[in-house]
């Protein structure tokens, strides 16, 4: 029972879905596709995105602002600059971290230029003097600048050109009310399929300049976790194997490479087994309130709630309750663990 699900340090930067250096995010660069047709999987997102872009584009306005929701690495930034770029706009990044005062977001806000989509990643982070004017600059272009201090201070009204908002979060829950009604549309990233992280990698490898496997191809994907950040960066590790070994990127390659970073047959990183390995030893399999847990592991309870459960939940291994977070048989049978309630048949309830 004393079972050990941690692993080793090597496994938090390889598994892990957020991004990690300047390295990484050079290579993601070259990686994003440019195009909505290029952009592997979301179907329903991108007929959503694509019906929302045409119709501007056919009343030559800017499109209606968008909200991108869901965990690290599936594609949120990628799709902002492809909203930008599917209709030449230019496209400005910013982020929620960054503005922390009212006159940030002005400074922002009043050098746009006409069309410009304007990115707000974490948006959820963004100072709520700031959230307040965002809300009067994305319903009437308009923004009212205080002038002056004390008793004489006075509100004078700025026209802005008019843009499109796209905002970026992985806590959708988090915006205020009024905020998140103010988008047109929001988007909910779901994790990906295997085949769907099979076609991100099989565009991936010849940017590579990597020349491997379909099976290899299939093994990888079906230990990312879903998410296409993780594939390419493990798509790297399987490369960098074969160059240094002087042999094809095959299947034993995959499962060699894989192996030396410890990632598990399901991908599963090592916060993933450590919040896993609590509930079931610890908590007898739960249920554990999020913050008990957070506190447990040593983690944020945000980055418990918007990074490790929503895979979890996915693949069937972590449940939520009002009562809180309870492991699945799955989860027991998975980690080798004997369920306390094991020998209990349904003819015993
Ligand atoms: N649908 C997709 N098709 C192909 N590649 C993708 C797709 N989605 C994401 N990627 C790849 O995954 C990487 C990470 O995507 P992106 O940076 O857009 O994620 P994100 O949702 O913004 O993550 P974060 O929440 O950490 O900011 C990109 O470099 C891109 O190459
Ligand atoms: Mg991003």
């Amino acid at each position: 029972m004393n079972a050990d699900l941690t692993g080793h340090e090597s496994e938090i930067e390889l598994t892990n879905p957020r991004v990690e250096g300047d390295v990484e995010l050079a290579f993601e660069g070259a990686l994003r596709p440019q195009s909505l047709a290029e952009f592997v999987g979301q179907e329903k997102v991108r007929g959503q995105l694509q019906l929302l872009l045409t119709a501007a584009a056919m009343q030559k306005r800017t499109p209606d602002h968008i909200l991108l929701a869901g965990p690290p690495g599936l594609g949120k930034t990628t799709l902002a600059m492809i909203v930008a770029h599917e209709d030449n706009r230019p496209l400005r990044m910013s982020s929620g971290p960054a503005i922390q005062h009212a006159g940030d977001l002005a400074a922002v806000l009043s050098s746009l230029m006409p069309g410009e989509v304007l990115f707000i990643d974490e948006i959820h982070r963004m100072a709520r003097s700031a959230e307040e004017m965002l809300y009067l600059a994305m319903e009437d272009f308009r923004i009212d600048i205080m002038v002056g201090k004390g008793a004489g201070a006075t509100s004078v009204p700025l026209e802005l050109a008019p843009f499109t908002l796209v905002g970026a979060t992985t806590r959708a829950g988090l915006l205020p009310n009024p905020l998140r009604d103010r988008f047109g549309f929001t988007a909910h990233l779901e994790f990906y399929a295997e085949h769907e992280l099979e076609q991100v990698l099989t565009r991936a490898a010849p940017l590579l300049g990597l020349d491997i496997e379909r099976r290899a191809l299939a093994e990888i994907a079906g230990r990312s976790r879903g998410t296409p950040r993780i594939a390419n960066r493990l798509l790297r590790r399987v490369r960098d194997y074969a160059l240094v070994h002087g042999g094809r990127a095959d299947l034993a390659a995959v499962h060699a490479a894989l192996e030396l970073y410890d990632v598990d047959a399901i991908g599963l990183d090592r916060l993933d087994r450590e919040v896993m390995n609590i509930i079931l030893t610890r908590f007898g399999g739960g249920p554990v309130g999020l913050n008990t847990l957070a506190v447990s592991v040593g983690e944020e309870a945000e980055t418990v709630e918007a990074v490790v459960e929503p895979f979890l939940v996915r693949i069937g291994f972590l449940t939520r309750t009002p009562r809180g977070r309870v492991a699945t048989a799955a989860a027991w049978r998975h980690f080798g663990l004997d369920h306390p309630q094991v020998g209990l048949t349904l003819d015993d309830l």
